[in-house]
């Protein structure tokens, strides 16, 4: 890579309200890419599943869904804190997937190999057009293996867990400290031990906790390194 050519491909993983999203954003509008949340994609799938009442155990089902489903996501139309619009036909469902309920069973349809496969497709063909800075839990180890820069952000199930419950509390609904916390480690615990595609840094992932760094201090050196 020319020096002065910023990385094309920015892989962002990492467990649960780790920062990945404010992190994320902010290199991609600095930097003129396309931001893509890929943990939208399986929300979304939840979502419909839990609409319509589906069997989330029955996973040739929940695979059939995922292949055929059509998920659309635009920039956002309003300012309400939201990376992305999500739709779901004419439908903005782009809160709705950020209730407890798919928070609780995301999980379970993430770890079918069939739903990765057909979404992880769609993944890697929109991070392959280069200009991107992709979200998720597998992207520097699976979707997209040759990214420029992979950054691993990890931070306490304690410090996450209070971050998330500010986010939720900052758009006025009710949350539970606790209740989040505990959430999060099962949440973390079924993503990092699935047989498809756990999370985990890539072998060549930086890794940093911001624990005790600030976001703008993250945003800095994470922006350093694409340069
Ligand atoms: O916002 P938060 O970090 O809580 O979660 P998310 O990024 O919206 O991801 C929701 C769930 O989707 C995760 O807990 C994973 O089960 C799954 N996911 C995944 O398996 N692979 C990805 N690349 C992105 C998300």
């Amino acid at each position: 890579m020319t020096k002065n050519i910023p990385a094309s491909i920015i892989a962002l993983d990492g467990p649960a309200a780790s920062g990945k999203t404010t992190l994320g954003r902010r290199l991609a509008d600095t930097l003129g890419y396309l931001f893509f949340d890929t943990g939208v994609m399986y929300r979304a799938i939840t979502w419909i599943a839990l609409q319509h009442d589906m069997d989330l155990r029955d996973e040739a089902t929940i695979t059939a869904l995922a292949q055929k489903a059509q998920i659309d996501i635009r920039p956002p139309s309003k300012n309400d804190g939201r990376g992305c619009d999500v739709l779901i036909g004419d439908k903005d469902v782009t809160w709705d997937m950020r209730g407890d309920d798919v928070d609780a069973n995301v999980s379970v349809v993430s770890a079918y190999s069939g739903v990765r496969q057909a979404l992880s497709e769609q993944q890697r063909r929109i991070g392959l057009r280069g200009k991107v800075v992709m979200v998720g839990r597998d992207i520097g180890t699976v979707v997209l293996p040759e990214a420029d820069i992979k950054v691993y952000l990890d931070a306490s199930a304690e410090e996450r867990a209070k971050r998330r419950y500010n986010e939720v509390t900052a758009r006025g609904d009710k949350a539970d400290y606790d209740e989040i916390l505990k959430k999060m480690i099962e949440r973390d615990h079924v993503d990092s031990t699935r047989a498809v595609a756990p999370l985990r840094p890539a072998e060549d992932a930086v890794i940093i906790n911001s624990d005790k760094i600030d976001a703008d201090k993250v945003f800095e050196s994470v922006l350093e390194l694409c340069k």
